[in-house]
């Protein structure tokens, strides 16, 4: 039988999410001849009934498809639930749009909101992970995950020079929310001296010492820490003038650390911000989000709803979307490989 399928992507975008798209018109489109339509801003899309109409190769440039390696998302997207409580004309919507299927492309929560419409309007639906945060549950890798660890590292290969040429501390501020997965990652892989996650507390204390040991025994006389937006401190007795919420954790650290050192670090502040969402997805972005977009289609073919594509043991798996939904978000925990790993190698991770 011949489907109409509707796909939006929501929640913010990361490098990956065109991948993703491409792939599920090509292979709905080649192999079971379906019509796919693009829903624009997510749910505020099918509150108003829009759709465009996919097709393959629409988008080729002199035989080239620049949705394989295109950041952001073609179909724009929304990242707040506010449309929730418009719940009844969203199923309206889809109505309208006579849609016999819906792919999901969303982190932790989007994919709850979609569930929740899922279940309201009995939706057959499969939703696509991604996030640069990583805190999906019960997937290995998430869409958009790797790029933001790769654009982490380049800007500490960037910093590191720079910090060794003036015996500086580098501090850089990295999102993940209440996450500290994209700060471990490219923490260990960009060499840092100290990584600071929300899931384990700090001092400053603690940082201090970690580079007074550095400088005087070790012989680096510069540092480089990676923090997580939503880092931890465990002892805020040593409060210099900038209180946590209103000036970004980085800039926490850097005042703090210059009290505590009575001014003898020279300190600096990145915060990388929205650059760790943009730019061309990774290789294995890529390939997360062809191999995703492939089964999806499948899962959707096979009659299958309610359920996410995840990423188990080097393939694709169809998992339940309620039990993801209920691990999610996903934190680091205490005892992770790379935390250990990490500690093995002397890098500060706090208390
Ligand atoms: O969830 C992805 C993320 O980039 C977080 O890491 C970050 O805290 C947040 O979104 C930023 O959201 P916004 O784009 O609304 O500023």
């Amino acid at each position: 039988m011949q489907k109409k399928i509707g796909i939006l992507t929501s929640g913010g975008d990361c490098p990956g999410l065109n991948a993703v798209i491409r792939a599920v018109v090509n292979h709905a489109t080649l192999n079971y001849n379906w019509q796919v339509l693009g829903i624009p801003y997510a749910t505020k899309g099918l509150l108003s009934a829009k759709a465009i109409p996919l097709k393959i190769h629409s988008l080729n440039l002199r035989g080239i498809d620049p949705l394989l390696n295109m950041g952001g998302t073609i179909l724009g997207s929304i990242n707040k639930g506010d449309t929730l409580n418009q719940i009844e004309q969203i199923l309206a919507g889809y109505r309208t749009l006579a849609l016999d299927a819906l792919i999901g492309i969303g982190g932790d929560g989007s994919l709850a909101i979609l569930n929740q419409l899922r279940i309201a309007g009995n939706w057959q639906f499969i939703g696509i992970p991604k996030t640069i945060d990583n805190d999906v549950a019960i997937t290995e890798h998430v869409v958009g995950f790797d790029t933001a660890v790769n654009t982490i590292v380049e800007a500490l290969n960037r910093l590191t020079f720079t910090a060794a040429s003036h015996d500086r501390v580098m501090i850089v501020e990295v999102m993940g929310r209440s996450a500290g997965h994209l700060a471990l990652h490219a923490g260990i892989a960009g060499g840092a001296d100290v990584i600071l996650i929300p899931e384990i507390p700090y001092t400053i204390k603690g940082i201090c010492a970690h580079l007074q040991e550095l400088r005087h025994n070790c012989d680096r006389k510069f540092a480089i820490i990676v923090v997580a937006e939503g880092a931890q401190i465990a002892d805020d007795s040593a409060h210099t003038s900038c209180s946590r919420p209103s000036c970004g954790m980085g800039q926490y650290i850097a005042d703090e650390l210059r009290s505590c050192s009575h001014d003898q670090l020279d300190i600096r502040t990145s915060v990388l911000g929205h650059i760790q969402r943009g730019g061309i997805p990774s290789a294995l972005d890529r390939l997360i989000a062809t191999a995703f977009g492939k089964t999806a289609v499948d899962l959707l073919a096979n009659g299958e709803t309610g359920k996410m594509v995840a990423w188990q043991s080097g393939r694709v798996e169809a998992v339940s979307l309620t039990e993801v939904l209920a691990h999610s978000p996903l934190r680091v925990a205490s005892h992770h490989y790379l935390v250990e790993t990490a500690r093995a190698l002397g890098i500060y991770m706090g208390l």
